[in-house]
């Protein structure tokens, strides 16, 4: 049974991490097939989205895969986190949305997946953490970096030294999720955010990723004109004229994506 399964329907891609016995974890075979559809999705043009989720009812991803850790040399170990960031990069990079369906436990590896995604939609039952201190590690997806710019430095500090996993409701009051669903509305929820944003004009939305993601991590009159350089772009596409021209003539859009 492949570890990641796929399946593209109407311009979205669903990415289903399937290892069900053992709570999704992340082992060196499921991280290399996410980086393959990654890659794949990046470059096919049928793929105008991402939904990323857990096989079974139980998990997200409940972390790293923890029984390869006792044979970790320093190096090795090394080699797995920037791996790891890497495929994330690739998934916040990609310049297409990508919203997780977080049906369960989102445990360190996991949650650390989930944040790599542009938004985060949490069944009720979902659980959110970084565990990593208990078994003596810390985050190495990233955790320590997207956490706080998600839910602000102290927040990212609390859930990171103790370890405790949040319940959905809480993860939604701190920011780290845009939605708490009943789980049967799950990955309908996320299909429908996703057709949304598909029906926005291609180029905006991946320019709009790009101002966001890049421009956050540059000082801010910097991101300022990084923002002016793209908004000039788009003034460059057929889509903006199009977008323009459909609202003044007060008829719908129908972007071409370029
Ligand atoms: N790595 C490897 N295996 C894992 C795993 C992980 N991160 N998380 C769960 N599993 C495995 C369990 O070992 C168990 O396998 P087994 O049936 O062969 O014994 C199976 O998945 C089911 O997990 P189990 O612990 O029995 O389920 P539970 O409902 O009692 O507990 C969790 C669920 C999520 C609380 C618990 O599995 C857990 O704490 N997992 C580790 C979370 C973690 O620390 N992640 C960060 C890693 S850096």
């Amino acid at each position: 049974m492949p570890v990641v399964l796929t399946d593209l329907a109407e311009g979205i891609l669903t990415v289903t991490v399937n290892r069900p016995e053992k709570l999704n974890a992340l082992n060196a075979e499921v991280i290399e097939e996410l980086r393959r559809v990654f890659h794949e999705a990046k470059s096919n043009a049928e793929v105008g989205a991402l939904v990323l989720t857990g096989a079974g009812e139980k998990a997200f991803v409940a972390g790293a895969d923890i029984s390869g850790f006792p044979s970790l040399t320093p190096v090795d170990a090394r080699d797995f986190a920037r791996k790891g960031q890497a495929v994330l990069d690739l998934l916040e990079k990609m310049g297409k949305p990508s919203i997780a369906a977080v049906n369960g436990f989102a445990l360190g590896g996991g949650c650390e997946l989930a944040m790599a995604c542009s938004m985060r939609v949490a069944a009720s039952n979902a659980r959110f953490g970084q565990p990593e201190v208990a078994l003596g590690l810390i985050p190495g997806y990233a955790g320590t970096q997207r956490l706080p710019r998600l839910v602000g430095k102290g927040r990212a500090l609390e859930l990171i030294l103790t370890g405790d996993p949040i319940p959905a409701e809480e993860a939604l009051r701190i920011g780290l999720v845009n939605r708490v669903v009943e789980p049967a509305e799950l990955i309908p929820t996320c299909r429908a955010l996703a057709a949304k944003i598909l029906g926005k004009a291609p180029l905006a939305v991946r320019y709009a990723l790009e101002a966001v993601n890049h421009g956050l991590e540059l000082p801010f009159d910097e991101a300022e004109l990084h923002e002016a350089a793209l908004f000039g772009l788009c003034v460059a596409t057929e889509d903006m004229k199009e977008g323009v021209s459909a609202f003044l003539g007060k008829r719908p859009a129908k972007f071409a994506g370029k």
